[in-house]
C-alpha cells in the first residue's frame, strides 16, 4: 500500500487532521493545500503581534506587517492612539507604505499617482479628481480599509477578521500568566532575524519543550550528560493554543548551587544569547563572590544583588513568588509569539510563513530588557537578517536550535517517515498548537 493512501484525516473535512494528541503528519509542515487552508482559514482570523510600539514611538510613524500574500500598516495616531489599514491603494491596489519609518507630513502617499491619505484613513487628495466618475469618489469608498488592531505587551496584535473576539479574550490565559511580570516593561536591546528553510509551526516546535537541551544544547546541562533530568521542566498546555514551560518545583527544596556552576551557567547563557542573562547580570553576580562562603547557596546570594541593584537602579523587575516562577521558562501566545522571561530580561520569538513557501519562515528574535522607570529608549529598529551560522550575529544558543530546524524539514520527507510522535507530557504544548490550528481550519 502506497504511504500516502493512509495518512490520517484524508477523510475528514480538514486534510491531515490531528487525530489525538501524539500523533502530527508530516503534511501539515509541507502540503501546498494545508498551506493554503492556512492562509484562508487561519491567518486572516487570529490575532497577531504585527509590531512592538517602540518601532513606532511618534505620530505618523508606520510599520509594514507581512503575512503571505497580507500587508498591513499599523499607524501610530496623532492622539498616540494605533490604527492599522490594508495596504493597497484605493485607486489601483499599489502597496501604499514598505517597510517601516514615517510618512512625511503625516500623509500616507501613493507612489504610483500620488493619491493622499489622513493617518486616520481619510483620503485628502486625488489627483485629477475632474476625469473620476463620481461613484468612483465616495469619500467612504475612498477610506484606507481598517484591520482590526488592540495593544497588549508593548506590542500592536492586529486581526483581520472584522468579527474577531477582543484580543484579550483570545490571549487568555496565556497573556495573564505574563501579568505579575511586565512584559509591558520591555523594551528592544536588540532585534534580528533569520530565514529559514522549514515550516513556521516547525520552528516554533523547537522552543515549545526543553528536553532537547540534553543533546542540542549540551554545555547548558553543566556536565551532567545523560543525567540531565529530560523532565527538568513543566510544560502546560492551555486553552486557545497557548502553552507554559518552567522548572519542576523540586520538592527536596533543590540543592546548594557553588559560585563556580552558578556563574559558569550564567556565563554560557549569556555568551550563548545575549537575552535572557545580560552582561550586567553577570557581573551583578560576579561581583557577590567575596560575601558567600563555602557551602553557603550562591543563586540566592546573587539574585538577592540583583534585586537590590535594579531597586537602586530604578528598573521594575518584580519578585512575587509567580514572576519569578517564569524565570527561566517560556510561555507561547497562539499562533506564533513567545516571551522566555528571565530576570528583568526577555528573550521573544516570532515566527511566520516566508515567500509564500510552505517549507519557508521568517524567525525574529528579540533581546528585550526591562529599563528604568520613566527610561524611554529611541526607536527600535532590526538589526538584520542574519545566516543561520552567522557566528558574529547569531549565538552559540540559537545556532544550535536553528541547526535541528533545516534538518528535521528534510526529514520530515524521508520515504521513511509519516508522523511525528509525541511524547505526551513533555511535547503536549506541540500537539496543543496543532490542534488549535485545526479549530480555526474547520472553520
Ligand atoms: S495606484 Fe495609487 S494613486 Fe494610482
Ligand atoms: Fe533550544
Amino acid at each position: 500500500m502506497a504511504l500516502t493512501e493512509e495518512r490520517p484525516g484524508k477523510t475528514g473535512s480538514i486534510p491531515f487532521a490531528m487525530r489525538d494528541g501524539i500523533h502530527v503528519p508530516r503534511e501539515r509542515y509541507y502540503d501546498r493545500g494545508f498551506f493554503e487552508l492556512e492562509k484562508e482559514r487561519l491567518w486572516p482570523r487570529v490575532w497577531q503581534m504585527a509590531c512592538r510600539l517602540e518601532e513606532i514611538p511618534q505620530p505618523a510613524d508606520f510599520v509594514e506587517y507581512e503575512i503571505c500574500d497580507q500587508s498591513i500598516l499599523v499607524v501610530r495616531q496623532r492622539d498616540m492612539s494605533v490604527k492599522a489599514f490594508y495596504n493597497a491603494c484605493r485607486h489601483r491596489a499599489t502597496e501604499l507604505c514598505k517597510g517601516s519609518g514615517r510618512v512625511p507630513g503625516g500623509q500616507i502617499a501613493c507612489p504610483f499617482h500620488g493619491w493622499r491619505w489622513n493617518l486616520d484613513g481619510s483620503n485628502s487628495f486625488v489627483y485629477g479628481e475632474w476625469d473620476f466618475d463620481p461613484e468612483l469618489l465616495k469619500p467612504e469608498d475612498l477610506r484606507l480599509v481598517e484591520c482590526k488592531v488592540e495593544t497588549w505587551g508593548a506590542c500592536a496584535w492586529i486581526n483581520m477578521d472584522p468579527q474577531a473576539r477582543p484580543l484579550q479574550e483570545a490571549l487568555s490565559p496565556g497573556a495573564a500568566l505574563l501579568e505579575g511580570y511586565g512584559v509591558e516593561d520591555l523594551r528592544v536591546y536588540w532585534w534580528k532575524e533569520a530565514i529559514v528553510h522549514c515550516n513556521w509551526k516547525l520552528a516554533q516546535e523547537a522552543f515549545q519543550e526543553a528536553w532537547h537541551v540534553m543533546a542540542t544544547h549540551p554545555q547548558l546541562t553543566m556536565g551532567a550528560g545523560e543525567q540531565y533530568p529530560s523532565d527538568s521542566a513543566e510544560v502546560t498546555a492551555f486553552a486557545n493554543g497557548h502553552s507554559r514551560f518552567q522548572a519542576r518545583l523540586d520538592e527536596s527544596g533543590g540543592g546548594v548551587m557553588t559560585g563556580e556552576g552558578f556563574l559558569d551557567s550564567m556565563r554560557l547563557l549569556w555568551e550563548g544569547q545575549d537575552a535572557m542573562i545580560l552582561e550586567r547580570d553577570l557581573r551583578i553576580f560576579e561581583g557577590v563572590r567575596a560575601r558567600v562562603g563555602p557551602g553557603e547557596d550562591y543563586a540566592s546570594a546573587a539574585i538577592a544583588a540583583l534585586i537590590d541593584y535594579d531597586s537602586g537602579a530604578g528598573i521594575p523587575l518584580r519578585t512575587t513568588p509567580e514572576a519569578m516562577r517564569l524565570w527561566g521558562g517560556e510561555v507561547y501566545l497562539f499562533p506564533n509569539f513567545f516571551f522566555l522571561p528571565m530576570y528583568s530580561n526577555s528573550l521573544s520569538y516570532r515566527a511566520r510563513p516566508y515567500n509564500d513557501d510552505p517549507e519557508m519562515c521568517r524567525f525574529e528574535v528579540w533581546s528585550l530588557t526591562m529599563p528604568a522607570m520613566g527610561e524611554e529608549p529611541g526607536r527600535a529598529k532590526l538589526k538584520g537578517r542574519f545566516a543561520l551560522n552567522d557566528v558574529e550575529n547569531w549565538g552559540r544558543i540559537p545556532r544550535q536550535d536553528f541547526s535541528n530546524m533545516e534538518r528535521q524539514q528534510r526529514g520530515l520527507h524521508s520515504r521513511s517517515f509519516r508522523e511525528n510522535r509525541l511524547a505526551s507530557q513533555s511535547e503536549c504544548a506541540i500537539s496543543n498548537m496543532h490542534a488549535e490550528v485545526d479549530r480555526y481550519l474547520a472553520g
